[in-house]
């Protein structure tokens, strides 16, 4: 049986997120299959930020910080993320990247388990993540082993008792492979091993619950599914259990008892804001904030079913449409085993990727060889992904790597 577009429109018809797409503004003749990079914009930032530059800076300026309630941004906007991923009040806040927050998050979770010298972590992680696990040991003031695994699949195998931490992304960025927080968290707990979760590629897309399965310690980032825009800060979180004990590399007068005190003694402040270091981006952050009110009374669980089904799509179509060229869609091939993304090994992915943007779809690509599509469930519909597929499948038979024009590597791919 051959799928229609029909049946795509059909799906969209149905679909319970369809109100979700006019919160965005979204060019009309783009398919943006890049969410999980750089989320779409929210309708509400250009009055939100204007408003935010010409009242909160332009007239009020300095005022500001308390009338418009600036310094407590990280606080307020943190707790608003812990509800998309699962975390009570009181152990979220939005600050810095989120490199910086894993190094913070990282040196917190060695100084906990002080008697251990080992790190877990997967060497097909994002290697910013692996670049900071190897400053974070430099910086750590002790002797720290770091074992990479090549397969995510044996992490709980590896796990045994001169852990100190793993360091795991929840979906690899680029194979959409998703671990079980659950179980792994478990194995974890059970061999006095704490992990801090990178969730960069799974906050949004799918129910996340941190304290139900009780994580230690995450980070992510807010500018792919959260939609905070480019550049937006990150966001670190620590359960309640460690904050007493935690301590971090970077602790600036933000993550000070009382800031305003100037005291030349440091006094760590005795909650998450302990994790602050210095002065945040407050443009940046009502970013954030716009990027969190596409989320508002958004179903996870219609969420990740619309994304597991974008995906399944996505999939199907190119086997159907697709089947002469040799792609090969990395990653389970179980759905609920994946993230919200698609990665597809093709000799000429780069070349592919870009005439696919020059006819409108915008994707992305990773060396070596992957053409990467996201799937942002409250602005993708399922006739964009039968749209993407036959642009895909003109590309490919266009043999459009011929063309130099596709083959000029930009800086950023
Ligand atoms: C899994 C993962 N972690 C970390 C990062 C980068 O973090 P940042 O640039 O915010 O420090 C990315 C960026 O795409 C990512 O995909």
């Amino acid at each position: 049986m051959t799928l229609t577009r029909e049946d795509c429109i059909a799906l969209d018809q149905k679909d319970p997120l369809r109100y979700c797409r006019d919160r965005f503004l979204t060019a009309p003749d783009c398919v943006y299959l890049d969410g999980n990079s750089l989320g779409a914009m929210s309708r509400l930032a250009p009055a939100a930020l204007t408003a935010t530059v010409e009242q909160e800076w332009g007239r009020d300026l300095i005022r500001s910080w308390n009338k418009a309630g600036w310094f407590e941004l990280p606080s307020i906007l943190g707790n608003r993320i812990g509800a998309l991923i699962g975390a009570d009040c009181g152990q979220v806040v939005v600050c810095d990247n989120t490199s910086i927050n894993l190094h913070k998050a990282l040196h917190a979770a060695l100084g906990i388990n002080s008697s251990r010298s080992r790190i877990l972590a997967h060497r097909g992680d994002f290697p910013t993540d692996l670049y900071i696990i190897q400053s974070a040991v430099t910086s750590c003031g002790r002797q720290v082993e770091v074992d990479l695994i090549e397969n995510e699949l044996e992490i709980v195998e590896r796990f045994d008792e001169n852990i100190a931490v793993a360091v795991l992304s929840q979906i690899n960025y680029k194979t959409g492979a998703l671990l079980d927080m659950e179980r792994v968290n478990q194995a974890a707990r059970s061999q006095g091993i704490l992990v801090v979760w990178d969730l960069c590629h799974s906050a949004g897309v799918m129910p996340v619950e941190l304290d139900r399965h009780q994580a230690d310690f995450a980070i992510g980032c807010t500018y792919k599914y959260l939609n905070g825009g480019p550049g937006a800060p990150a966001y670190v979180y620590a359960a309640t259990r460690h904050h007493q004990q935690m301590t971090q590399p970077l602790s600036g007068w933000w993550s000070h008892a009382n800031p305003f005190s100037f005291s030349p003694e440091y006094i760590p402040a005795d909650g998450i804001k302990r994790m602050l270091s210095g002065t945040q981006p407050i443009l940046s952050m009502r970013g954030v904030e716009c990027g969190l009110d596409t989320y508002d009374g958004v179903s996870m669980q219609h969420v990740r079913e619309k994304s597991m089904a974008l995906c399944a799509l996505f999939v199907e179509l190119i086997e159907l449409e697709c089947p002469d060229y040799g792609l090969d869609v990395i990653g389970p091939s179980e759905f609920a085993q994946r993230g919200s993304h698609v990665s597809i090994a093709f000799e000429h992915g780069y070349s592919v990727v870009q005439a696919m943007i020059d006819r409108g779809v915008v994707g992305d690509f990773r060396a070596p060889n992957l053409m990467r599509f996201g799937f942002c469930p409250l602005y993708i519909s399922f006739e964009e992904v039968w749209n993407a597929v036959a642009t895909l499948a003109d590309c490919l038979h266009q043999k459009s790597w011929l063309d130099p024009k596709y083959n000029q590597i930009a800086t950023v791919t």
